[in-house]
């Protein structure tokens, strides 16, 4: 698919060529990666950020924000439900926290390793390159850090610098890869400035970077961010704007599918949030293959706030797994089993067809 087929996807308004794509992308998907749906289990570790983020309640000047940390045990009780409930992965994930020290870290990735069967995954903003090693050594096995998108002038402006450091994510993701990571990435859908344009060459981006995780949320606006209140502005025509719709959230889902058959997937929360009723299950039927069910402790939840009226805000560990699991079952997928990495499949795929 070129830029011109994507770009015309993004636009596209007629609803049975819709249905064409959204029924093109549900074979792609059984085809290489099947009917099974990972269930990651998401722990916000830390709220803690030294970035301002435009568009992110965790950014460093949000004061209303009550900070926490996790403590080890804290996180490793989390773990242990993971394991319980039967996942192959847990997340660890915070704000740019640098009270979460390295080695800390580790010990914590070496942990659980040790004790568990689980894949880790780490999201722990732009940390430098030699965290990325310490942690890789550890035994931490994939890493997420979206790069929201590829517009360079709207990257600066809702990425701004902080002292000592200039946001370059797209070289980070090239480290990660060099590491060994399996390395995710993604993007906004929607964000004040963002054009169809962009989002094209955001999904081409997907491509060249051979993405094996690909995580696409809508852009929801917070209050106690400059973005949200309509404070950075970048100027462009008003019909080029991209929306920051369900729909468009699920043209890009589907488009990274079709680019990236491999790739892991999620059906997000950001998109669970702007259609509490179906919007998990319509992301996992047009491309999604992941759930990330929320274990956050519920006295920590709330205030793990990027963007506000969060779903799965009040519900607990068991409230997330059940309602997931409902809603997989519901329209006939099943919960994976094992890991769910992306090379665990291909070379299933590789298996079958006898190479
Ligand atoms: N709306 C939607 N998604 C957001 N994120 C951060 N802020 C917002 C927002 N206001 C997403 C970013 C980030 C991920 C953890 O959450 O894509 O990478
Ligand atoms: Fe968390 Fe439904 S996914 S409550």
């Amino acid at each position: 698919m070129d830029h011109s087929e994507i770009l015309a996807w993004l636009k596209e308004t007629n609803e049975e060529r819709l249905d064409k794509l959204w029924r093109n992308t549900d074979v792609v998907r059984k085809q290489y990666v099947g009917d099974e749906v990972h269930l990651r289990g998401l722990i916000e570790i830390s709220n803690y950020c030294v970035r301002q983020c435009g568009y992110c309640g965790l950014r460093r000047d949000n004061g209303k924000l009550e900070r926490y940390r996790m403590t080890a045990d804290e996180i490793m009780a989390c773990v242990r439900e993971a394991e319980g409930y039967g996942y192959g992965t847990v997340v660890l994930q915070s704000g740019e926290d640098y009270g979460i020290e390295t080695e800390w870290l580790a010990d914590i990735v070496r942990r659980i390793k040790a004790e568990t069967g689980l894949a880790v995954t780490l999201s722990m903003g732009e940390r430098p390159n030699e965290d990325l090693e310490v942690w890789r050594q550890a035994g931490a096995d994939r890493y997420l850090l979206r790069f929201e998108t590829s517009a360079p002038t709207l990257y600066r402006l809702i990425h701004p610098s902080v002292p000592g450091k200039t946001s370059d994510r797209i070289a980070i993701l090239r480290k990660l890869r060099e590491i060994g990571y399996e390395v995710g990435s993604g993007v906004m859908i929607g964000i004040p400035g963002q054009t169809y344009e962009s989002i094209a060459r955001d999904i081409e981006l997907f491509r060249q970077l051979d993405l094996d995780m690909i995580g696409v949320g809508p852009y929801i606006p917070h209050p106690a961010t400059p973005l949200g209140i309509g404070q950075w502005k970048s100027a462009i025509p008003a019909d080029e704007q991209a929306p920051n719709t369900e729909e468009m959230t699920y043209k890009v889902i589907a488009l990274a599918r079709i680019v990236c058959p491999e790739a892991n997937i999620p059906s997000t929360t950001a998109l669970a949030t702007i259609n509490t009723a179906t919007g998990r299950e319509l992301g996992l039927m047009r491309g999604a293959n992941v759930v990330m069910p929320n274990l956050t402790p519920p006295q920590y939840r709330a205030n793990y706030e990027i963007y506000p009226a969060k779903a799965c805000i009040k519900e607990t560990g068991p409230d997330c797994h059940r309602c997931l699991l409902r809603r997989i079952e519901s329209i006939g997928r099943r919960p994976g089993k094992g890991r769910g990495d992306r090379s665990a499949f291909s070379n299933g795929l590789e298996k079958k067809a006898g190479f």
